[in-house]
């Protein structure tokens, strides 16, 4: 796929599913924008990026802070002139990245860092884009849920990712008379951390980090134009194993 000229820029790309997006977006030809909380990881892979000819910029920004998305969104306007594409993938799991599996004790403050971060970042960085998404009349955002926002799984976790199918149907509504789209990509196990690979799925494999990004590639082409609006799960059957 060819996206020379476009622009796309991603939350949580130091790492995982958005870093190799935009690794991927950047050999494709276009400009990205890599944010994270962690300025230096987003730093050293724009480097890289750069050292092989692409056109990167790393930028600090905590999803939970509007001014530092705003700022975000400006650099790449005035770098690259807007942005086409946004990646809302920053989060995860509360209850593994603060190692409390238990709902009815974890802490309020995981609990909020997790609806905050996964759903409430995402709502604000595409209130940020969408404007001028629609004045270019150029965009699409997808919206990284996750196998438990549909079948259920770590409740605060599956709020958050429920949350992402209900914001891209409505992103979808707003866009659709200005040709932006808005889609949900709803993931079981990804082999992004080895330990993935203990879930349960219909078809006995988690998928790979690169089957997840390719599919969001496709959703971001021209050869997705009538997609939007809807929730894709790849999860190895994950939900029919479950019985859901
Ligand atoms: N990996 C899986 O098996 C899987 C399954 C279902 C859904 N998902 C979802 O896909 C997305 C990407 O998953 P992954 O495994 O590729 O990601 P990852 O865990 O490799 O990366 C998440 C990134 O989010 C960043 N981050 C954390 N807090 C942040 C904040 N406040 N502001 C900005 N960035 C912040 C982290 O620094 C990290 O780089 C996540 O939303 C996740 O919930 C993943």
């Amino acid at each position: 796929m060819n996206f020379k000229g476009k622009t796309a820029i991603a939350t949580g790309a130091a790492s995982g599913m958005a870093l190799l997006f935009l690794q991927k977006m950047a050999a494709a030809g276009a400009n990205v924008v890599l944010t994270d909380v962690n300025q230096d990881a987003v730093e050293a892979a724009a480097e890289e990026i750069r050292s092989r000819g692409g056109n990167a910029i790393g930028v600090a920004v905590d999803v939970r802070n509007y001014s530092q998305i705003e700022h975000a969104v400006n650099l790449a306007t005035e770098k690259f002139g807007g942005v086409d594409f946004l990646m809302n993938s920053a989060g995860g799991a509360a209850s593994r990245i603060w190692s409390q599996p238990d709902f009815g004790t974890a802490s309020i403050e995981s609990i909020e860092w997790c609806i905050d971060v996964n759903l409430k970042g995402a709502v604000l960085f595409s209130r940020a884009v969408l404007k001028q998404m629609c004045e270019r009349r150029s965009g699409v955002i997808i919206n990284m849920g996750s196998i438990d926002g549909v079948i259920g799984g770590s409740i605060d976790n599956g709020a958050a990712k429920s949350g992402m199918i209900g914001l891209s149907r409505g992103l979808a509504i707003y866009g659709a008379p200005y040709g932006v789209r808005s889609v949900c990509v709803s993931p079981g196990p990804v082999l992004t951390r080895p330990a993935m690979a203990n879930m349960k799925t219909l078809l006995g494999h988690a998928a790979r980090p690169d089957e997840v990004v390719e599919l969001i590639m496709f959703l971001c082409s021209d050869k997705a134009v009538s997609i939007t609006g809807c929730n894709y799960q790849i999860d190895g059957g994950r939900s029919c194993a479950t019985g859901s």
